[in-house]
């Protein structure tokens, strides 16, 4: 690099645990060129925001984020880069919209970040004003070699296939990060390794559709079988699944295999019929509690969370109701309850009108929501009176006198310090005394 002093970079990340995971990627390829990150906003020669797409809150937020360092631009000269979903979804529209903006990035285009950079730092210290676009989407890229930055915790992300194919109406994902795309699995083992030997102690794996893992022989239900006998891991964790491929194997996978969560995230979406042929999900509500029971049989301790999407295109009342009455039969742990936002180049977008009034779609969020709240304050109560296994993660976000850990099933427990303490990715056993529907109580 040509540059005279070691430009500081400032990485902010929104979105999903891909978005986290990408960012650990970012910062590994441009430390490997020189760059320097500050968690200081103020120090920083570069500032780079990571973006989702997925709803319109989404955007909303990032585009406040842009108008509060409009203000930190002014001041100084600085390279501001947006990456991820929002830039690839949006383009140069996103940049025509936004001035302050001199790089885009999407999510395939990480490689070309160092280069971009550099080349925009160049530019303005010339005085020059131009804008810097990386947005192809790739069948291939996986980052293949390069080890992610990771940040600290007990949890390491692991990406194992990128992109979706299942183009369900709604989603955007299919457009921001491309076609599916499976990482050969003995790098994926390399990297659960080099985890566990850098202190890590839970592994999370990650995929826009996990399910669809394919590398040669090898599927889902066998590499988290291989990743989580590591030695040094102490549990293994997967998300997302596809209800309409789960593999018997992989529910034998997770009954079985004790390194293996308890915990399957399950997106629901809709329950009715109607509804879920026009997201294009390819089941019905008969066969996602069909498949809800087959899991139950073979784990029964197993937690089961969803997603849930309020007031799809022409949802009506009727329809309305055939999702409360799904959630209200099946008895979930938990569910992410939002309403449907329409997003550009959505098979949704453009076949069907976004005609359920936002009112309404707010006052079909808040029925189920509380609905799920009663369900999930009650299950939790089944651990009262019981010893639950807990890995620690650290302390309580309410208050450090109390320390945070989670369940295997990913449920969160707070005890009070005083009663025992150990550090972080320790296990330990607590009595559960008390339970609502965020929190175990234990002891
Ligand atoms: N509107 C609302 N929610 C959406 N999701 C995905 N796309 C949309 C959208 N356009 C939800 C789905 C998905 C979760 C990650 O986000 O429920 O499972
Ligand atoms: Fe993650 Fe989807 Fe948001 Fe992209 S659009 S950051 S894949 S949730």
């Amino acid at each position: 690099m040509s540059l005279k002093t070691l430009p500081h970079v400032h990485l902010e990340t929104f979105g999903c645990q891909m978005n986290e995971s990408d960012s650990e990627l970012v910062r590994s390829l441009l430390k490997q060129q020189g760059f320097v990150f500050t968690e200081d906003r103020e120090r920083a020669d570069i500032l780079l925001v990571n973006t989702c797409a997925i709803r319109e809150n989404a955007h909303n937020k990032i585009y406040a984020h842009l108008s509060e360092l409009k203000a930190v631009k002014k001041q100084r000269p600085l390279v501001v880069g947006v990456l991820g979903c929002m830039a690839q979804n949006l383009k140069t529209d996103l940049a025509d919209k936004e001035p302050i903006v001199d790089v885009l990035a999407g999510p395939d285009s990480y490689r070309q970040l160092p280069t971009l950079l550099a080349t925009a730092l160049e530019a303005q210290e010339q005085g020059l004003a131009q804008k810097r676009f990386a947005l192809d989407l790739s069948e291939y890229e996986t980052y293949e070699g390069i080890l992610p930055d990771r940040d600290s915790g007990v949890n390491a992300w692991i990406t194992v296939m990128r992109g979706c194919d299942n183009f369900c109406s709604f989603c955007v994902v299919p457009y921001t990060r491309g076609r599916e795309r499976s990482r050969d699995p003995e790098s994926i083992l390399d990297e659960a390794r080099d985890a566990a030997a850098r202190g890590f102690r839970q592994i999370t794996l990650l995929g826009q559709n996990v399910n669809s893992y394919r590398h040669g022989a090898w599927d889902f239900a066998a590499l988290i079988r291989a990743v989580a006998d590591q030695g040094g891991i102490e549990r293994v964790r997967f998300t997302s699944p596809h209800p309409k491929d789960f593999p018997p194997a992989l529910i034998e996978a997770i009954a079985t295999h004790p390194g293996i969560c308890k915990h399957i995230h399950l997106p629901l979406q809709s329950g009715s019929d109607r509804i879920l042929e026009l997201m294009g999900r390819t089941y019905t509500g008969a066969e996602y509690l069909a498949l809800v029971d087959r899991i139950r049989c073979a784990i029964p301790d197993i937690v089961l969370t969803t997603d849930i999407i309020c007031g799809f295109c022409s949802e009506s009342d009727d329809d309305f109701q055939a999702t409360f009455r799904l959630v209200e039969q099946a008895q979930l742990d938990s569910a992410y309850i939002f309403k449907y936002s329409e997003r550009k180049n959505t098979i949704a977008a453009r076949k069907y009108a976004d005609d359920v009034p936002d009112q309404v779609k707010g006052r079909r969020v808040s029925q189920l929501v509380d609905m799920q709240r009663a369900i999930t304050a009650d299950r939790n109560r089944r651990y009262i009176g019981k010893e639950v296994g807990i890995l620690v993660e650290g302390d309580a976000t309410r208050s450090s006198s109390q320390g945070m850990g989670k369940t295997d099933g990913n449920i969160t427990v707070v005890w009070d310090k005083s009663t025992g303490h150990p550090g972080p990715g320790t296990m330990v056993t607590k009595h559960i005394f008390d339970a609502s529907a965020a929190t175990l109580y234990g002891e």
